[in-house]
């Protein structure tokens, strides 16, 4: 047996206060809003997963075709010996890295999701039984502290999530990030590029209603932890693309006034029809406002790669 461990930093109560917070504030403020990392119980993380597959979100595979291609050069630039990788869900493109890592001793893959977690790290335990896997159940958002397994580390942050933060917690992360890096470490960031509206609609809002099932899934999560009664199918999925601030936002829209009890708060919601919820933002990235950000929260970018439509991007930093 290789070594495991499974460390939770979110208590189950904490989560729960946390919830409580965000789905009072966001439902009582105008407009409504709910933050993203409430999708992801183990439904909401098995319907990402099956997101991943769409022929419409081309994210993953873009991303996947550039780690194919540059883990050997991440690999001969970092010779990280520890990889710690941030909302890494199914850990299934990381596959590519640690094939390619050959000095690597421990990988640390940190969620919210604890069900994406235990799955990742079980099939991952299966494969490499000479891997150190110390998974982490925590929220990136407030601050982590690493387990002490040798440098040097290299911090993957893949998949776009980046983008699923505010431009404001985009910098208080990346500082966060930064503080993470001691000399010869360094960042491998995913981030999704600008491009045209149609396809970014496309990848948000697919034929097969898979996205729109996921976004839904959040009103399930409200009903089942704070004994609410949405009904998801009052709701229409919504994605739509904010060209000024160039983010795909998804929202889910009141089809019909109504109002809905979240018992566990003593609070009654009302919506108007075709009021909306934000639950999401997916921004979208320039190479010049990569490197800004980077820079802001004191990291310097080295190395920018893309797939051969560059759709997506991947990034290496290091601390400065
Ligand atoms: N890295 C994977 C999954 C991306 S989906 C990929 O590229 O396919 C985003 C992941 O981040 C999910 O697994 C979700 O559970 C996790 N996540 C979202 N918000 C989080 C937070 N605040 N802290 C930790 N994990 C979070
Ligand atoms: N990080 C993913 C992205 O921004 C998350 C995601 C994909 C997502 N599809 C979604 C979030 C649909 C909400 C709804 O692409």
């Amino acid at each position: 047996m290789s070594p495991f461990l499974l460390t939770r930093t979110l208590p189950e109560d904490a989560t729960d206060a946390d919830l409580r917070a965000d789905v009072l504030h966001g439902l009582t403020c105008t407009p409504k809003v709910l933050p993203p990392k409430w999708f992801y119980d183990a439904r909401g993380s098995e319907l990402f997963d099956e997101i991943t597959l769409l022929p419409e979100y081309y994210p993953t595979r873009a991303e996947r075709e550039i780690l194919i291609a540059r883990a050997p050069e991440i690999a001969a630039a970092t010779h990280a010996r520890t990889l710690v990788e941030l909302g890494s869900g199914s850990s299934d493109k990381t596959r590519h890295l640690l094939d390619a890592l050959s000095g690597l001793h421990s990988y640390v893959p940190v969620d919210v999701s604890e069900s994406a977690l235990s799955a990742a790290a079980a099939s991952l335990l299966d494969e490499r039984p000479g891997l150190s896997v110390h998974a982490l159940i925590a929220d990136f958002t407030r601050g982590l502290a690493l387990p002490g397994t040798p440098g040097p580390r290299l911090v993957a942050f893949l998949g776009g999530t980046l983008g699923n933060l505010l431009p404001d917690e985009r910098a208080v992360f990346l500082k966060s990030v930064r503080s993470l890096l001691a000399p010869g470490d360094a960042l491998l960031l995913g981030t999704d590029l600008v491009k045209d509206e149609a396809t970014l609609v496309a990848a948000y809002d697919d034929a097969q209603g898979v996205t729109a099932a996921f976004n839904k899934n959040v009103l399930s999560v409200i009903d089942r932890e704070l004994d609410a009664d949405f009904d998801p199918d009052d709701f229409d999925h919504v994605a739509v693309w904010n060209r000024e601030n160039e983010w795909i936002e998804m929202r889910l829209r009141a089809r019909s006034a109504l109002t809905v009890k979240v018992r566990e708060l003593d609070l009654v919601v009302s919506f108007e029809a075709g009021e909306e919820i934000r639950t999401e933002v997916s921004a979208k990235f320039r190479r010049d406002g990569v490197r800004a950000e980077l820079a802001e929260a004191g990291m310097e970018l080295r190395q920018w790669w893309t797939d051969g439509e560059e759709r997506f991007a991947l990034s290496l930093s290091v601390a400065v």
